[in-house]
């Protein structure tokens, strides 16, 4: 049996390819076991993606430290492990459930599989604490599944085993396809739309307040633009984020949106302002240029596509890469004609046939 294990929004969403392949193929047993790191931003996704879930740990708590997170996922994993007796346990990126995913795996002798293995800012402290997390996993896991070749050479550095390396694509991409296929044509919108997120743990506070300061700038500069930004659940981006945009009548501040609403979000939108991972790696295949909220990324593939671009959270450097894009048309043309460099849509089908040549 294998087990994949979920406990986030991104979670869900690139472990929804790897679940739904795996039990369409009938030559593994598929058991999905949730964290519930988050609950309201993650039930709708393995909703809608109808992913086969066995067991619920249930370990949200209200603005709860890593810690926490951790103590929960851990013991909790290590108990359902020992329940289902798995021949793999599938974790995927670099959150605190994945990490206690591979850990308690590890702890159990049970063998780990690692779904977007290899990504690196080499920068410990930027993603914090991903980098962390995905470094420890890949110590752990037996089988990586990198989505790029750069990603493939991190690994390979840091002396892994190349037969232990399988460069499949990203899963994202595999989800967004599936998702674009149930789409209708998005609707116009009335002027120029920009679709914001923010979350990172890094940008809590005073960056996220410099962040707020350039969206407010940007709009009151161009009268036909709009914002739109679902605000994600985490009490220390809503302190900041509701008392200094949800005044202004061309910011619209909402609550996480459903996959499918987001995806379509992300077609209407002139351009996409944000600090998420999962985001640089959808943008490309949407042609929608995205300003990235971070000063590294560990996903430099899309910068060197030209579809991304590091802008930090200065206000004045995010205001004026966003009025660049806003009036340069070329400088935007290029941008958005950028290739997708994260995979076709296969990813999920190549990593079951490894786990199945392995385990099954
Ligand atoms: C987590 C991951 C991060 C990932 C992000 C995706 C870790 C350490 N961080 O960050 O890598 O990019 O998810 O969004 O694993 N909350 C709710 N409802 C929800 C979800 C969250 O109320 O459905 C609130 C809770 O108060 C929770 C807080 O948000 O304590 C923070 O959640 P947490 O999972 O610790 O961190 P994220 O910032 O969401
Ligand atoms: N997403 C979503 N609804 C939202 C915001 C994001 O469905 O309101 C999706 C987005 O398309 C991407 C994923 O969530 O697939 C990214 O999650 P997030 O930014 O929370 O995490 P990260 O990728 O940074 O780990």
């Amino acid at each position: 049996m294998l087990m994949i294990v979920i406990g986030t929004r991104p979670e869900a969403i690139k472990l929804a390819p790897v679940a739904l392949a795996a039990a369409a193929d009938r030559r593994m047993e598929v058991a999905v076991v949730r964290t519930r790191q988050h609950r309201e931003m993650l039930d709708p996704m393995i909703e809608h993606f109808g992913l086969p879930v066995v067991a619920d740990l249930d370990i949200m708590r209200e603005d709860q430290g890593l810690a926490e997170v951790t103590a929960a996922a851990l013991t909790g994993l290590a108990r359902t492990i020992a329940e289902l007796r798995p021949a793999c346990v599938v974790v995927q990126g670099d959150t605190t459930t994945a990490m206690c995913g591979a850990l308690a795996a590890s702890y159990q002798r049970v063998p780990v599989a690692h779904v977007e293995a290899g990504l690196r800012t080499y920068d410990r402290q930027q993603p914090f604490p991903e980098e962390l997390n995905r470094c420890l996993t890949a110590q752990l896991a037996d089988l990586h599944f990198a989505p790029t070749v750069g990603a493939r050479d991190n690994l390979r550095r840091e002396g892994i085993d190349a037969a232990r390396i399988h460069i499949t694509g990203n899963t994202a991409i595999d989800a967004l396809q599936h998702t674009l296929a149930t789409l209708p044509p998005p609707a116009a919108t009335t002027g120029r739309q920009i679709l914001v997120t923010a979350h990172r743990r890094e940008n809590h506070g005073e960056p996220m307040d410099r962040i707020c300061a350039a969206l407010r700038a940007l709009v009151d500069r161009f009268d036909d633009v709009t914002v739109r930004f679902p605000v994600h659940l985490s009490p220390r981006v809503r302190a900041t984020v509701l008392p200094r945009l949800d005044d202004h009548p061309r910011i619209e501040l909402e609550p996480p949106l459903g996959y499918p609403q987001f995806v379509q979000a992300m077609r209407q939108a002139y351009f996409i302002v944000s600090d998420s991972g999962g985001i640089q790696e959808e943008a490309p295949s949407l042609g929608k240029p995205v300003l990235v909220l971070r000063e590294r990324t560990e996903r430099p593939e899309a910068v060197e596509a030209g579809c991304a671009r590091l802008v930090g959270t200065q206000t004045q450097r995010v205001l004026e890469h966003a009025s660049a894009l806003l009036t340069d048309r070329a400088a935007y043309d290029a941008m958005a004609g950028a290739h997708n460099p994260f995979g076709d849509g296969t990813a999920g089908a190549k990593i079951v046939e490894h786990l199945v040549a392995r385990f099954g």
